[in-house]
């Protein structure tokens, strides 16, 4: 028996898809057995109240998938195999065996999902709206998004959009010393891509890391998904304490934050640079430098970077724009040195083609137009008065807790706890007052970690950040 159709006009879906997708269902779930007879196409337009030619389009629709066949003649019959795709309803659902690589994705503690709303939120790693100059971005995009231009009907290049990865070149060898030429500059989703394909290209199972601690725990878990072990060093004020690397390690990869230690803050000092440079041609090693906040520094000029020291390209450089300008952008950048430039290329063509080119058009021009440097230069002022506010904030309401480092840069602050405090106890009174603050201890790879936590200050206004505090050492007090 042919179940009743119910078919709705202003439906968005067209009348025939309806008709089409009712009497598929109907003959997956068994409804409609194998060499049931339809109705001819004028009978079930009659009862439908549709126009026969509706029917036949549903009926064409279930011959060309292969739900029924017709035989001139005799009718429209559901077709013999069909059995074979039938649902069962209450089949338990299909768990795919994981491979190795899944199975350590899954036991990775990486962040997948958005954060709880709460009413003063120190999230780090965001950027605060009204910064941001959306008209001039607005209209850079619409620049591109005209039939006019051809770019984007077509791929882009792997390696990136060639005008943006000079624009870089050019940006990066003024403002950050990294010397480099626009073929060296390959652009990325987000610095973790650039990651991942440098975990592909480089580490091997067993593989030894050297990484800071606490440290970058996307990063951590990205090389251990792809089978390496961690060897932390515990930083200082002045970031990877090189001196420390043990005599017998193994580890061919080092990856640091040296301008700004991520995420205790800290600048590694010019003879610790050149040591691990040293450390680095002695072991045959590559470094990974991440400036993820490079440009972020509110006493005096930005530091230059590490890559810049670099005579034998030991160095991969790893810029962002999720902090300066927005993390929902996804773009991001590498500069590598020549030997790597075709093995990243080339895996950055298997893993993805290549970066959105509508994206990398417009921040091309946001560089090259300058709006870029101003930009910039509007983020320190309001940033570097946050941060004031925060830190002043915390010596006056909670003057028991330690930043360690006392350069001013960044998106966040890190501040230890006295030892008897319990970390998640005090995220946990936070969360109960309203306020967002992030435990210390997935950073850190030591255990017991010292109890600490995590504030940004880039998404919340002065007064947010006072109020905030004020919380906060109002219920640590009870
Ligand atoms: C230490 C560090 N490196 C890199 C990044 C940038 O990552 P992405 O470019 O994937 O947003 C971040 C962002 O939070 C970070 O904290």
């Amino acid at each position: 028996m042919l179940p009743t159709l119910h078919l709705q006009k202003d439906n968005a879906l067209p009348l025939y898809w309806q008709i089409y997708w009712q009497l598929r269902e109907a003959i997956l779930a068994g409804q409609l057995p194998a060499g049931t007879r339809l109705p001819a196409s004028r009978n079930l337009a009659k009862t439908v109240k549709v126009a026969r030619v509706t029917v036949t389009q549903a009926y064409e629709q279930l011959q060309a998938e292969g739900y029924v066949v017709s035989h001139v003649g005799a009718g429209t019959f559901v077709a013999d195999d069909v059995g074979l795709a039938k649902r069962e309803s209450n089949a338990a659902p299909f768990h795919p065996v994981l491979s190795t690589w899944g199975e350590r994705a899954l036991a990775a503690q990486g962040k997948t999902g958005q954060s709880t709303r709460l009413q003063i939120d120190f999230g780090f790693g965001r950027s605060f709206p009204h910064i941001f100059p959306y008209n001039i971005w607005r209209r850079l995009l619409a620049r591109y998004l005209s039939v006019d231009d051809v770019m984007l009907s077509r791929y882009g290049s792997t390696a990136g959009f060639m005008p943006l990865r000079q624009a870089l070149a050019d940006y990066l060898g003024r403002l950050r010393g990294v010397p480099c030429k626009p073929e060296q500059v390959v652009i990325v989703n987000g610095a973790q891509q650039a990651l991942d394909i440098l975990a592909r290209l480089l580490l091997s199972q067993e593989d030894e890391v050297l990484v800071e601690t606490p440290g970058y725990a996307a990063a951590f878990d990205l090389f251990r998904t792809h089978g390496a072990k961690l060897v932390s060093l515990p930083v200082d004020e002045e970031g990877f304490p090189v001196e420390r690397i043990p005599a017998n390690s193994r580890a061919r990869l080092v990856f640091v934050t040296p301008s700004n230690q991520f995420p205790s803050g800290g600048t590694m000092p010019l003879a610790r640079r050149l040591a691990l440079l040293q450390w680095a041609r002695q072991r045959d090693a590559l470094i990974i430098e991440d400036d993820y906040d490079g440009e972020l520094r509110y006493d005096g000029r930005p530091l230059t970077a590490l890559q810049g020291l670099d005579e034998d390209g030991r160095v991969v450089y790893l810029g962002t724009f999720s902090k300066v300008l927005f993390p929902a952008l996804r773009l991001s950048y590498v500069v590598l040195p020549p030997a790597l430039i075709t093995p990243f290329t080339q895996a950055k063509a298997l893993v993805d083609r290549g970066a959105p080119t509508l994206t990398q058009a417009a921040v091309s021009d946001f560089i090259t137009e300058r709006h870029f440097e101003r930009h910039l230069r509007h983020l320190r002022h309001s940033y570097g008065q946050r941060r004031q506010v925060l830190v002043e904030a915390v010596k006056r309401y909670l003057p028991d807790l330690v930043c360690r480092s006392n350069t001013a840069a960044g998106l966040h602050v890190m501040l230890y706890l006295p030892p008897h405090m319990d970390e998640a106890e005090v995220v946990r009174r936070a969360t109960a007052v309203g306020v967002g603050i992030y435990p210390g201890a997935p950073y850190h790879l030591e255990w017991p970690s010292p109890p600490s936590i995590l504030l940004g200050f880039s998404g919340l206004t002065e007064v947010e950040i006072e109020e905030g505090i004020q919380r906060l050492a109002t219920t640590l007090a009870k």
